[in-house]
């Protein structure tokens, strides 16, 4: 069996190193990077740091506009279905990338597999919002990682081909978070000390293509209580930099993006995470560390069900007051699965 798969952004690489573990003791599998994200600790540090195989094709795609990016995606990616003849396309998560594999594979009735399915925040006007949508109706087998997301597809009457596997993120959290203390020295780089700062990440387009929000909320960030460790994404630098934006660092350390081991290593230690990313959010309740989302919606629901998680979007009070935790719960369910998600779907993709 040959197995075409794509990734191209951050969170796919940590996504796919979990499956493709399992999937290549059966299948043949054929690694498309787009090339959407290239920076070096965007990109190449997640392959050396979790071991995943050299892609067999680098699209070099790059970054662009939605229609350009996807465009150029689309037309190089049926270039490689053709070539390959494969007998399934899996595609991650929600990003450009995700989209253009969905498309190009579909309409070379190529079968289609998606991991992380029936993820919905219900605001199309979230560009990975209409990205999962399509994807998710075009798949034919859907790997939900959890209960609500296995919900909405039902809702959307996707009803066939859908597997509730858990999430691969916590596969990859429970492995890689035992060789943190030897795979990472982050901590002594920086003037921190175990659960005394907040870690904070934020990417979004409705955060930072907004100056007046991401003003709003980088300045609120510059004057708490603790040190905040930014490790800044190429994205919100480019927009610091377009809007002329800048903050004391005196609380508000900017640092380069991390490897996953790092990341790790930060999301463990820290006292509070803040963040718009989807998978840190997750990785949050994982490291069990209280975490609040910068959005005024969240596809990781569960999460704020169980009050680990509290929504506060771009509002400097609601942020503010949700340092004091006075939200927190106490009750710690397994919302994730049982670490086991990748071994399922390579199996579920394979007979
Ligand atoms: C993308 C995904 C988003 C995901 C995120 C993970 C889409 C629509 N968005 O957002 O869902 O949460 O990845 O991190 O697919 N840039 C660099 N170097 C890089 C990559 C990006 O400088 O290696 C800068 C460029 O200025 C680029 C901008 O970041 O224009 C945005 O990159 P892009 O890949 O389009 O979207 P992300 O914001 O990274
Ligand atoms: N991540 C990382 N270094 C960083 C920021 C994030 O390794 O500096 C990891 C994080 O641990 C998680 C993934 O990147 O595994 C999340 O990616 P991101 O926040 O870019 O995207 P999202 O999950 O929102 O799509």
């Amino acid at each position: 069996m040959k197995i075409i798969t794509i990734v191209g952004a951050r969170p796919q690489f940590v996504k796919a190193a979990v499956v493709s573990k399992h999937l290549r003791q059966s299948a043949r599998e054929i690694l498309v990077h787009t090339g959407q994200h290239y920076d070096v600790n965007m990109s190449d540090i997640f392959f050396k740091e979790l071991g995943i195989p050299a892609p067999d094709y680098h699209l070099g795609i790059g970054s662009g506009p939605h229609g350009a990016q996807t465009g150029k995606m689309l037309e190089a990616i049926e270039k490689v279905i053709i070539q390959e003849s494969p007998d399934c396309l899996l595609i991650y998560g929600d990003t450009n990338s995700t989209l253009a594999g969905a498309l190009a594979a579909a309409k070379l009735h190529i079968p289609v597999a998606h991991v992380e399915a029936g993820l919905r925040s219900f605001n199309r006007r979230m560009p990975e919002e209409i990205n999962r949508v399509v994807a998710d109706h075009l798949a034919s087998k859907l790997f939900a990682p959890t209960r609500t997301a296995m919900n909405n597809l039902a809702h959307e009457g996707i009803t066939e081909g859908i597997y509730r596997t858990g999430d691969v993120m916590y596969d990859a959290f429970l492995e890689m978070s035992q060789r943190v203390s030897c795979q990472s020295q982050i901590l002594d780089t920086l003037p921190i000390s175990p659960k005394q700062y907040y870690l904070l990440t934020l990417h979004r387009a409705e955060n930072t293509d907004d100056p007046a929000k991401l003003q709003a909320i980088l300045s609120t960030l510059a004057e708490m209580d603790r040190l905040v460790i930014f490790p800044i994404h190429p994205r919100t630098r480019a927009k610091l930099a377009e809007y002329h934006l800048s903050f004391s660092e005196k609380i508000l350390k900017l640092i380069e993006p991390v490897g996953y081991f790092d990341m790790l290593n930060l999301e463990l230690n820290a006292a509070v995470i803040l963040t718009d990313s989807g998978g840190v959010q997750k990785e949050a309740y994982m490291a069990k560390t209280p975490c609040i989302t910068l959005r005024d919606e969240t596809e990781w629901v569960e999460t704020v069900e169980v009050h680990w998680n509290c929504l506060v979007g771009s509002d400097p009070d609601a942020i503010r007051e949700a340092v004091s935790l006075k939200w927190l719960g106490s009750d710690y369910p397994d919302l994730f699965g049982d670490g086991a998600a990748g071994a399922q779907i390579a199996k579920l993709l394979t007979t």
